[in-house]
């Protein structure tokens, strides 16, 4: 089945400057975690251990995020502050984590290729750590995983979004099938919301079958100039193999200023919640690991 999760994560997060001068903006914390720590258990809890990240220069903290650090951890050892390191070393234990570097900003089907030796043939799911994405239940990309199990094909999470919003996105046009199932008949890249075919909006979340690869490699650039996985997928949807799924559950746009503090602030808020109702619920809407750790 699905083991491996792609983690496109060599752009530059202008938009944070300059927190993002010397920092990867993955690393911006939602509270106490990095970005990027939600998108790995996101991946872990749907049962994918294979962690891949595609970086680029100035991202070695992510790499050092998903490793021990021997000095620091003696340090703490024994005090009470271990238990927040509780959910990273959990991570740490149950995934494995490889990496290779874009060296040229070609846009995000660029990236996805550049992923393919950490790939390989067989389906896989992406990562786009700037969109947070929540829920009570599952999280989304368990569901996704459910929906392949069913349909076996390419699958990506949609939402409505406004439709002066669309040239923000990738945006499909589809035949509904059940429960928020779509077949894709077209897919666009970040259309003017006159030329858009839906206001069905992808989000930072796929599963890829590995067939993806050999479409990207002909893929000629798209919108700004960048090779698209969304024109890659639109091939593929042009053969009934992409579902579009709207998802259960919230997302946050991270990679903007109001996202991320709207972000901030739900799970902040949350956190808060459960330490007051710890004591009256007998299962907390979402753990404290998945939480604070
Ligand atoms: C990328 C994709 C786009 C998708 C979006 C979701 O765009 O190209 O299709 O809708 O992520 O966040 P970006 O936000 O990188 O410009």
């Amino acid at each position: 089945m699905i083991r491996k999760c792609l983690f496109p994560a060599a752009g530059y997060g202008t938009r944070f400057l300059p927190a993002t001068k010397s920092m990867p903006k993955e690393m911006l914390p939602i509270v106490n975690k990095p970005l990027i720590q939600y998108g790995v258990e996101e991946a872990l809890a749907a049962g994918l251990t294979q962690i891949g990240f595609v970086t680029g220069r100035g991202k070695r903290a992510l790499e050092d995020h998903f490793d021990t650090n021997y000095e620091f951890e003696h340090q703490i050892t024994g005090s009470s502050q271990e238990a927040l390191l509780s959910g990273i070393r959990a991570l740490i234990e149950q995934c494995s984590f490889s990496d290779t570097r874009q060296t040229e900003m070609k846009g995000l089907g660029h990236a996805i290729l550049t992923g393919e030796p950490l790939i390989g043939n067989e389906p896989f799911a992406v990562v786009l750590s700037d969109d947070l994405c929540m829920n009570n239940g599952s999280g989304v990309l368990s569901q996704m995983v459910q929906l392949f199990k069913q349909f076996r094909c390419s699958i990506v999470a949609i939402q409505e979004v406004p439709e002066d919003e669309t040239h923000k996105y990738g945006v499909i046009r589809g035949e509904s099938l059940s429960n928020g199932v779509y077949r894709v008949d077209e897919m666009v890249e970040k259309p003017d919301p006159k030329d858009a075919p839906s206001n069905l909006a992808i989000i930072g979340r796929y599963i890829l079958t590995p067939d993806i690869f050999d479409i990207l490699r002909v893929t000629k650039p798209g919108a700004n100039g960048e090779i698209q996985i969304t024109d890659a997928l639109n091939e593929q949807s042009k053969a009934g193999q992409v579902l579009a799924y709207r998802f259960k559950g919230r997302r946050f746009d991270c990679g903007s200023i109001e996202g991320f503090v709207t972000a901030t602030d739900y799970v902040y808020r949350l956190t808060m919640r459960w330490g007051k109702t710890i004591l009256k619920l007998r299962s907390p809407i979402m753990s404290r690991s998945q939480i604070l750790q």
